[in-house]
């Protein structure tokens, strides 16, 4: 981005805006009222002109939004005019031609790429040129984003894509329900259907738009056939009109055995004369509904989905029968290489899932059409919170690529933990690969700059649904935000485009600004921390929710997302020497420092290598020491961020505040659960005792299981880590109520209690908690309403919730009593209570 003039003068406040509720709904482009006296006032333009507005294109979509946000932000109304090229006192938007036609010949058009735009403003005119119609929506959008932002100074600057593709996929289902997403069923679909009322996807189009994505694939890459029945076909005709006035183009997902299980033809070999007829026809008359449809995603020979395999046939030929039929229509293919078999022998040591995309994808390089992009996941497994790039990447000269990114927190948190993810997508866009020993960033691959390639980019798995936060968590929108602003412009500061977030989101009060800043740049670290340390990966359940605490989960099965963690050892050696040559798949420079213990840097670690959990790291802790240091740090920052949005009330909206916080409060019990479950875990598999006394000695806890029982029983939780002491307790019978009592020990004092418990799928309990007879407070195992995360049918690390009571008077020799009521299957199940002096987390 050329930025010729940018004053930058914000207008933070040091007090508290007007705080009107708000649910999320209009995003980042809520235009709040921004502070503009007499003499801004006098400075705003009066009109806004149109050169090349056709009443339905993407130059009108700006100028209404210019008429909307305007009016909104500081309450001027100006009228549209379709006009001459006077533009004094006006904001002027139109595409640059048509600008250098009317106005002014001398205008270098060179300057701007594709999708481009260029902005002038200048004491009350301004002028909004876009390379296309919509380079000139971006344009109007981000003259908005700078009034919101309270910044009035006069700019001039143009900017240009860092690459064409800037797409999001949507995982959607076409009964409505939305793979690995978190807020509620999908804005397209619905009972196999596509949805009548599109006005969520308008605004959905509105969002993407402002962060200039420019592709939405609707459906899930595990296809249904039946989006290609003549009804569906239809109703893609309808969202694609609707996004078509955002600049947005939709693609679809398809699956590969479509011609047999939709068309009746027996086959789907991508070889046959039929099958290749079939695609032509569905792509016909897809086309003619949808004449600037972006083209096919397609999953095919990965995870169960049918592909090219099953006849024998390659990757290459089961991508370019979709590419050929794209070709007349001047569609692109994504062609997703997360390919791998799911079924490997942990017990064979050179076994590893990592090495599957190159060896399938690296001799297909130059096979595929040129309308072929491969989609590659970042790194070589699927979205855990470290990885490293994945090699693929520097694999391929002439085949076109794209990153795939998800926003969808699938292995980190499922929105209900905050965790701002630019600083974990930077670990790997700013990756200099060295290929043949050049600079090779991650980036500049993508782009199509590195190995000189006409298409490249991005996609990220978004999955929004109806819930009104889009995400599920308000602050979780900030991913969205920042995915747009990145793909545009990868070399932008995280900090600085979450600034720009908070402000549009949440205003210009700086106490805001300076602690969602705080808070989220903490948040990947943290969470990172208490989840899974030293690239051993996330450490939740792969097999079943991919949420909670589970590390067992990830070995002695197919999947390959092993640890290969024993009484002594642990991490995958990826080594060429002694492992499964995984490092031997990145150029020389970087194999070479993957494949040495001494230059693999500590976050990496256990990714490359198979070491002892008394291995020193470059830190000085010994592995397992450091897996307990980073696990109690990492949930005393998730006690943090309550305390540091507390600090918020009055500040921000009642209505977001509360439901953040109720998320935070979650998160920070939550973290305790991880924490404990993998410390507990490792320890149990090591025997190595925490040199600083925590892991295992909880001083503060009763252990629901060692209280006096009525009605309930001690139950034995599986996994084991899962529970405080191994057990928990249920009631007897799931309709009668159950009592768990104690007498306080502790010295009298204020105790802040906490109480863990399991809210499971499938019923909501209700549990009192009391001192004495003195009622402490109340709950309900109502999480798989209330809550974003998967939720789980049993006691486990996905279940496990902790609630809190603050200061509360106890005595010692009191009656601590707590009262469960089962409902459905859930038998009010409790963990532990702990009595915290005030300060602790235990
Ligand atoms: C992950 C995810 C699946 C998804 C797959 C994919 O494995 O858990 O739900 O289908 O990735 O990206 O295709």
């Amino acid at each position: 981005m050329l930025r010729l003039v940018l004053l930058t003068t914000l207008l933070l406040l040091d007090s508290p805006e007007s705080v009107i509720a708000e649910n999320g709904f209009d995003g980042w482009l809520r235009y709040a009222p921004v502070h503009c006296g007499k003499s801004c006032q006098r400075l705003l333009p009066s009109r806004i002109v149109t050169l090349n507005g056709t009443g339905n294109n993407s130059i009108d979509t700006a100028t209404e939004e210019l008429q909307l946000g305007l009016g909104k932000i500081v309450g001027k109304e100006i009228p549209i005019e379709r006009s001459d090229c006077d533009s004094r006192s006006s904001i002027l938007v139109a595409t640059a031609d048509q600008y250098r036609q009317a106005c002014d010949s001398s205008l270098d058009l060179s300057v701007l790429d594709e999708d481009g735009f260029w902005l002038r403003t200048s004491d009350g005119t301004v002028q909004i040129l876009g390379q296309n119609e919509r380079g000139a929506l971006y344009g109007a959008f981000e003259y908005l984003s700078l009034l919101s932002q309270g910044n009035f100074t006069n700019v001039d600057y143009r900017t240009n894509p860092h690459a064409s593709i800037r797409w999001v996929n949507q995982w959607d289902n076409m009964d409505g329900s939305i793979e690995r997403g978190y807020a509620g069923p999908s804005i397209f679909f619905s009972n196999g259907q596509i949805v009548e009322d599109l006005s969520r996807v308008k605004q959905y189009a509105r969002l993407l738009s402002s962060i200039r994505i420019n592709g939405v694939v609707v459906n899930n890459v595990n296809a249904n056939a039946t989006l290609l029945t003549d009804q569906n076909m239809d109703g893609l005709a309808r969202i694609a009109d609707v996004f078509r006035p955002y600049g947005i183009q939709i693609g679809v997902s398809l699956n590969f055995a479509s011609p047999d299980t939709l068309g009746g033809l027996g086959t789907y070999d991508p070889l046959d004369s039929a099958v290749i007829t079939w695609w032509g026809n569905v792509t016909d008359r897809l086309y003619k509904r949808v004449p600037d449809m972006l083209g096919y995603l397609v999953k095919a020979s990965s995870e169960g989905q049918p592909g090219p395999d099953t006849y024998n046939r390659t990757l290459s030929q089961g991508a370019n029968l979709f590419a050929r039929a794209l070709q007349p229509h001047g569609g692109i293919l994504m062609f997703r290489t997360f390919v791998y078999d799911h079924h490997i022998n942990e017990s064979i040591w050179t076994n590893d899932r990592a090495n599957a995309q190159v060896e399938f994808f690296k001799e297909l390089d130059g096979q595929f059409e040129d309308n072929v992009i491969l989609q590659i996941k970042f790194g070589p497994i699927d979205f855990q919170v470290r990885e490293p790039v994945s090699p693929l990447f520097a694999n391929l000269y002439h085949t076109n690529m794209a990153i795939e990114l998800q926003v969808t927190q699938e292995y980190l948190g499922q929105q209900d933990h905050l965790v701002y993810l630019p600083p974990l997508w930077k670990t790997i866009l700013d990756f200099d690969l060295r290929v043949d020993h050049k600079p090779s960033l991650v980036r500049d691959i993508v782009s199509g700059q590195r190995f000189d390639r006409q298409l490249g980019g991005w996609a990220a798995v978004v999955n929004v649904g109806t819930n009104t936060t889009w995400l599920g968590h308000h602050l979780a929108m900030s991913n969205l935000y920042a995915y747009g602003r990145l793909a545009w412009s990868p070399t932008e500061d995280s900090q600085g485009v979450l600034e720009d977030w908070i402000r549009l989101t949440f205003g210009l009060d700086r106490r805001v600004l300076e602690t969602i800043t705080d808070m989220s740049m903490a948040s990947w670290p943290m969470y990172e921390n208490y989840t899974g340390n030293l690239g051993i990966q996330t450490l939740t359940d792969i097999i079943y929710t991919h949420y909670g605490p589970s590390p067992a989960s990830q070995d002695n099965n197919g999947w390959g997302q092993w640890t290969r963690a024993d009484h002594d050892t642990i991490g995958m050696d990826r080594t060429v020497k002694n492992g499964t040559g995984n490092a031997g798949q990145y150029p020389a420079e970087v194999a070479q420092m993957y494949e040495n213990i001494e230059s693999t840097p500590d976050d990496l670690l256990l990714w490359f290598h198979h070491v002892p959990y008394k291995h020193r790291l470059h830190s000085g802790k010994t592995v397992i020491q450091h897996f307990y240091d980073a696990h109690y740090a990492g949930a005393e920052t998730a006690q943090h961020l309550v305390s540091q949005w507390d600090s918020l009330e009055g500040r921000i909206d009642q209505e977001r505040f509360d439901h953040v916080r109720k998320r935070l409060v979650y998160q920070a019990g939550h973290s305790i659960v991880w924490r404990d479950a993998i410390n507990n875990f490792y320890w149990n598999m090591s025997e190595i005792a925490d040199e600083k006394g925590r892991v295992g000695h909880h001083p503060w806890r009763m252990e629901a299981e060692s209280m006096e029982l009525y009605g309930y029983e001690a139950y034995a939780v599986n996994p084991f880590e899962s529970a405080s002491g191994y057990h928990a307790i249920v009631t007897t019978s799931n309709s009668t109520s159950g009592t768990a009592e104690t007498r306080v020990e502790a010295p009298s004092g204020k105790y802040d209690i906490a109480v863990n418990y399991y809210d499971m799928y499938g019923g909501q309990s209700q549990w009192t908690i009391y001192v004495n007879d003195r009622i402490v407070g109340s709950w309900q195992g109502d999480s798989e309403e209330t809550l974003s995360h998967t939720p789980s049918i049993y006691l486990d690390g996905h279940s496990a919730t902790r609630i809190t009571f603050e200061k509360v008077d106890v005595h010692q020799g009191d009656v601590l009593k707590i009262v469960g009521v089962p409902d459905g299957v859930e038998p009010a199940p409790l963990d532990y209570v702990a009595l915290l002096p005030p300060g602790i987390a235990d």
